[in-house]
């Protein structure tokens, strides 16, 4: 059933929201992502070693939630030089149009800075979202995590 597009919001990350993004992370590898790694793959992903670490991350860098209502269902960040490192959404909000508010929170944080084109290293299973988003493959890659090689594509969005 289609829900409509103003009943999710975004706020800014807050140093309590790192344990909400971890969740969101591992849930949404696991889950959703494992339809296009094996589990191994998997398994050397959604690995979170240290949560301060995450913490410290996230809070030095603009990163953003998606709420429905207090609760947070995805998030995505944004670094100076235009990588989106980050978009995660809860399997439970797959296909809501979740990942789509974040993004246009990402880009019109993005043009503010006055930054050319926002790029990220999508997942097989993001690909088809971040090009139905207008972002074009410029690589096919094979990346290392802990062992295992995973595939994912560096893809990239001009802002006009
Ligand atoms: C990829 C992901 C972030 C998309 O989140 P989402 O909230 O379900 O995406 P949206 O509902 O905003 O989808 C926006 C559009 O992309 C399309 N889309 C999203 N995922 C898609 C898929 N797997 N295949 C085809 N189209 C897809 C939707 O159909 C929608 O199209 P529309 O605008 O015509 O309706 C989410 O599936 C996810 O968390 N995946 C697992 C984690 C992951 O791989 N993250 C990326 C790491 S790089």
């Amino acid at each position: 059933m289609a829900v409509p597009r103003d009943r999710f919001s975004i706020k800014p990350y807050e140093p309590d929201d790192a344990q909400a993004t971890i969740d969101i992370f591992l849930r949404a590898i696991r889950e959703i992502a494992s339809r296009d790694y094996n589990p191994e793959q998997i398994a050397a992903w959604a690995k979170v070693e240290d949560a301060e670490v995450w913490a410290r991350y996230r809070a030095n860098r603009p990163t953003w939630l998606a709420m429905d209502g207090s609760q947070p269902i995805g998030f995505a960040d944004l670094k100076s030089d235009g990588c989106l490192d980050m978009m995660f959404v809860s399997p439970d909000y797959q296909g809501k149009g979740v990942a789509s508010l974040l993004l246009a929170t990402v880009e019109k944080a993005a043009r503010e800075q006055g930054l050319q084109r926002i790029f990220t290293e999508a997942s097989l299973t993001a690909r088809p979202f971040f090009e139905r988003k207008g972002f074009v493959v410029l690589a096919a890659q094979q990346v290392q995590k802990r062992g295992q090689t995973l595939a994912n594509f560096l893809m990239e969005k001009r802002l006009a």
